[in-house]
């Protein structure tokens, strides 16, 4: 399906649906310095969306990219975009974030605790509204929110880099989303995420998946990605 097939909200959750169990690479861990090259292979490799991590050195100990930046990599591909924000006060920045060409928006409930304008804004956007919570937060605190989300994005690391591992007081948190909500909501799990942790993670309820590190330290992705699909997907079947 080409990017102009999803570019309105309720074309992009059907297309999320159909291509579930998703494997969105974080491109936190590609290599920048090869970016065009890198998302030609992950186009090969059938990856359904790309997860960008915003990063203000605010919110995380950690400076990523921003909307200029995301605006130029919006030329290179069709591929839905999943925009990550552990920014402070997204509601500043968010029509920027709109006008970059991101699908889909994740905002965290601990950088915006009262997210109700801020997720209605990014629906009135035709766009896929996220929220994403913390190791230490708990989902009573998104509870309220959740009819306004899209996607809820579970954090199994503490936000901020790549490569750690994954806290598996992630996977209640998942299970609760999923008994409060059924599969009504996309239920997203980030960080640490791979071919260990991946089964359990559907178990518990999730059918898209951020991956970073068990994704591109392999040379290739193609195989990676079916790999943890057929995990997921192996692991939906008996759950
Ligand atoms: C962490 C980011 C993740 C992370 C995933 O703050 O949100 O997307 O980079 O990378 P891995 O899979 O290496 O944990
Ligand atoms: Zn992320």
């Amino acid at each position: 399906m080409s990017r102009t097939n999803v570019r309105s909200r309720k074309a992009l959750l059907e297309y999320l649906r159909d291509h579930s169990p998703v494997i969105a690479p974080s491109m936190l861990k590609c290599d920048f310095a090869n970016l065009k090259r890198e998302i030609e292979q992950l186009e090969s490799a059938d990856a359904a969306v790309l997860h960008w991590d915003v990063m203000d050195g605010h919110f995380v100990p950690n400076m990523t990219y921003g909307p200029p930046l995301i605006e130029q990599w919006r030329e290179i591909t069709d591929l839905p975009f999943d925009a990550h924000l552990m920014i402070s006060n997204p509601e500043e920045s968010l029509d920027e974030y709109l006008e970059a060409g991101c699908d889909m928006i994740t905002v965290h409930i601990e950088a915006i605790p009262h997210p109700a304008n801020i997720l209605k804004k990014i629906r009135d956007a035709d766009r896929v509204a996220g929220i994403s919570l913390n190791p230490e937060t708990g989902v009573e605190e998104i509870e309220p929110y959740l009819d306004l989300c899209d996607m809820v994005l579970v954090m199994s690391v503490h936000p901020g880099f790549g490569g750690q591992k994954f806290l598996l007081g992630s996977l209640g948190k998942l299970k609760a989303l999923r008994k409060m909500k059924g599969t009504e909501i996309i239920l997203s799990i980030d960080g640490g995420v791979g071919e260990t942790t991946i089964s359990e993670a559907t178990q518990s309820g999730a059918i898209f998946f951020v991956v970073g590190s068990a994704i591109f330290e392999n040379s290739d992705y193609k195989r990676s990605i079916e790999h943890l699909s057929e995990l997921a997907q192996n692991s939906i079947a008996l759950s």
